[in-house]
């Protein structure tokens, strides 16, 4: 046995477990009266805001996202708050200028965030270099997080060498993200002896259940010396979410891995979730489906995600019987592509080429708006070069940005601020503005009506009546 070397561990049942089962729906008013137990627990730290979290709470929720956070942090008196940032896109779907990067990590260590989790969905790490210097700058973790995938270019050299680079970028950590659930066991093992072997920052696991294969997984990683992993309570664990808390910290007891978490803490934490699971499940908004395996993530290398909105797309196009079809056209939109992982915002672009490769039944007769921006250099470099006969086909003979593509946009939160300001109540309304303009605004214009509401109240019960 190895010498003690507790596991730590990350819990997400407040942002990636929900996020991936119930579609980011979990109320900040559910959350707040079990923080206290949870902040007994022993966690390295609890994931709680950024990925969808930020436009889930505006546009649903009717929540201010940066008044959560402040909650949030009220009640953690000792555990590190992390949220997920999708760098130089921060939360959104386009690139931002710099100065709207910076404002934005600015401001969320400010409101409470410690860690800050920055990935890129290319794994072009000049797109993480705005957030992960102002990170540094504002005294935060920063972590960057690698979209791992699998394909030709994907060697262990690969993952050795930009280890190397993100050491030498001056971040604090590093992530694993594999969002679909594609790294086995012994893969897991070999790559993390790898990765340790390049480089002295701390390597943490986050995964997906999907495949079925997650716990073994965090157990060989844990073996071959990874120093966190991502789990969640039971509740909202497995299927498409994490590995359950309690099961990794029951699994590591009286090992040299032992986290030490109280078992009964733990079942306390759980019971306060259970009857949301419950209600969840009576409603619809979790699917008993995304609790099971789905081994097609494997045979396809495709998040589950990505399945389900192909199989909408086709659907909306009375095309359900072109599933086959595309399944096997998205190696090959890929290869063309430059091979990125198949992450949030390559995902969709990937996924949505090849429903129209097929549907045309001609490659690239029609391409995407976003298949243009990729094969331009927009979103970055990819880990191949794009081919070039696909390339020339979409975009002719337009120039192809090689430089960061930030590089090019000009300074814009100035102008962002002039469009939204009347109605800056905090300073971050001009970020949510920044990141969702409709959204925000539907969420401020809610907001007036409410404060509207309370004030006639309050003027009905001093005066009798309501003001003219
Ligand atoms: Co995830």
């Amino acid at each position: 046995m190895p010498e003690k070397k507790p596991i730590k561990i990350t819990e997400t049942i407040l942002r990636d477990a929900h996020q991936s089962l119930i579609a980011t729906r979990m109320p900040t008013e559910l959350m707040l009266p079990i923080v206290d137990k949870m902040d007994q627990v022993g966690y390295h730290s609890v994931e709680c805001w950024g990925g969808a979290t930020f436009d889930a709470s505006l546009r649903f929720l009717k929540e201010d996202p940066w008044d959560r956070l402040r909650k949030l942090k009220n009640g953690f008196k000792k555990t590190k708050l992390q949220m997920l940032l999708r760098g130089q896109n921060i939360l959104g779907y386009r690139h931002y200028a710099d100065d709207v990067v910076e404002y934005f990590v600015q401001k969320s260590i400010a409101n409470g965030i410690d860690i800050i989790r920055i990935f890129d969905c290319l794994n072009d790490l000049r797109n993480l270099e705005a957030s992960v210097k102002a990170c540094n700058k504002e005294g935060g973790h920063a972590q960057i997080a690698l979209s791992y995938t699998l394909g030709d270019a994907y060697t262990l050299d690969y993952w050795m060498n930009i280890a190397k680079d993100i050491e030498n970028m001056g971040a604090d950590s590093i992530c694993i993200k594999d969002m679909a659930g594609l790294l086995v066991p012994y893969q897991a093992s070999e790559l993390i002896s790898a990765m340790k072997s390049a480089t002295k920052l701390p390597i943490q696991l986050h995964t997906h259940y999907t495949s079925g294969v997650a716990s073994m997984t965090y157990l060989k990683a844990v073996e071959a010396g990874v120093d966190v992993i991502d789990c969640a309570m039971s509740p909202f664990a497995l299927g498409t979410s994490q590995p359950a808390t309690e099961v990794m910290a029951e699994t590591f007891r009286g090992t040299p891995y032992d986290p030490g978490f109280d078992q009964n803490l733990l079942a306390e934490i759980a019971d306060h979730f259970r009857p949301y699971r419950e209600e969840c499940l009576k409603s619809g908004l979790l699917d008993p489906k995304v609790l099971g395996v789905n081994i097609k993530t494997l045979m396809y290398q495709v998040p589950g995600g990505m399945l389900s909105n192909m199989v909408s797309q086709l659907k909306e196009q009375n095309a359900s019987d072109k599933y086959d079809a595309v399944l096997q056209e998205i190696p090959q939109v890929r290869k063309d592509f430059g091979e990125p992982p198949l992450v949030t915002p390559s995902s969709q672009i990937v996924g949505t080429q090849a429903v129209f490769n097929v549907l045309m039944g001609e490659r690239y007769k029609m391409a995407t708006g976003e298949t243009k921006d990729l094969l331009s250099g927009k979103y970055g470099r990819t880990v191949k070069p794009f081919n070039p006969e696909v390339q020339k086909k979409v975009i002719g003979d337009k120039e192809v940005i090689t430089c960061r593509p930030a590089d090019l946009i000009p300074n814009e939160l100035e102008k962002i601020e002039s469009e939204m300001k009347q109605w800056k109540q905090q300073d971050e309304d001009v970020l949510s503005y920044a990141l969702f303009p409709q959204v925000a605004t539907d969420y401020f214009k809610y907001r007036q009506a409410q404060q509207e509401k309370v004030d006639m109240t309050q003027a009905d019960t001093k005066n009798g009546a309501y003001p003219v």
